[in-house]
């Protein structure tokens, strides 16, 4: 039996070495087709629960369960070949206990082939991150504003401006880099605050957000593409306005098909020569 090797993925230990050095660059990714397209371009693809809000036009990523993100966690994994794949443990699935999340890790890591997930909190998750990381699961932090905190937050609003919340978000940070992430992403706070957090822990931070001073960043791949016009925060650039190419796309196959333009003569199948049977 020939054994074909494939190519290999980027590992946690090869990301939290660029600490400091060449930036990590991010994006998330929800589809397979997606996911091929930014691998080799991207370091690190996250199969983000801002998903809820992309593909199932939620209001807040709160409703996505686990199965809904291990199935995309599987797709997403199937084709890339050198990115790493990181998949979010969504809101209710690791909260309660590091027990309750030991088993979403597990089956995340197990039905989707990706090898680390990522979850929200800091001080108060560090036990749990501590319980993943020693058990074999690479985990990926995320403080500042976290998203599945939204109701508790009181909305979407960058964080850390108060001293009592820029104090909060720095022990956050370092509580969950000491209990053994291998990465952290700092979302939605000053660059002062980014900058000293990164200066303050030992493992590459990851800004969405948190400005040119952290170790990589990251962005939401519907965001930056400007397929997703509901809402744009001031941190996200959109690199392209494919919204209004979709768009555009539609509007030319409908003025196509009701003109009778489309499908044209080499869109159909030539029809098969009938041949007359030759008379008795
Ligand atoms: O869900 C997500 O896409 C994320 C990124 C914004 C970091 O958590």
């Amino acid at each position: 039996m020939s054994v074909q090797a494939r190519p290999k993925r980027l590992s946690v230990t090869q990301i939290q070495s660029r600490k400091g050095g060449d930036k990590i660059v991010c994006l998330t990714a929800y589809t397979s087709s997606v996911a091929r397209l930014l691998d080799h371009e991207v370091d690190l693809l996250l199969v983000g629960d801002s998903l809820a809000m992309t593909v199932y036009g939620f209001e807040s990523t709160l409703p996505i369960g686990l199965d809904t993100m291990i199935a995309h966690g599987a797709a997403v994994v199937r084709l890339p070949e050198s990115a790493l794949i990181v998949v979010d443990l969504p809101f209710g699935s690791y909260q309660a206990s590091p027990t309750d999340a030991f088993r979403a890790a597990a089956r995340v890591l197990a039905e989707t082939g990706c090898t680390a997930v990522k979850l929200e909190g800091g001080e108060e998750m560090a036990e749990t991150v501590a319980f993943l990381t020693g058990r074999g699961v690479p985990v990926m932090g995320h403080v500042g504003l976290t998203p599945q905190a939204v109701n508790a937050l009181g909305g979407y609003r960058s964080r850390g401006h108060a001293p009592a919340e820029h104090d909060k978000i720095m022990r956050d940070g370092v509580a969950i880099a000491a209990a053994g992430a291998f990465s952290l992403v700092i979302e939605g706070v000053a660059e002062s605050l980014a900058r000293e957090l990164t200066e303050a822990v030992a493992v590459p931070t990851i800004g969405i957000g948190g400005s040119a001073a952290c170790d990589g960043q990251i962005l939401v791949i519907d965001d930056m593409l400007g397929l997703f016009a509901e809402f744009t925060p001031r941190f996200v650039k959109r690199y392209r306005e494919l919204g209004g190419e979709i768009r555009a796309a539609a509007q030319e196959y409908t003025d196509d098909v009701r003109a009778g333009r489309f499908p044209a003569a080499e869109h159909t199948y030539a029809s098969p020569r009938r041949v007359k049977p030759a008379a008795e």
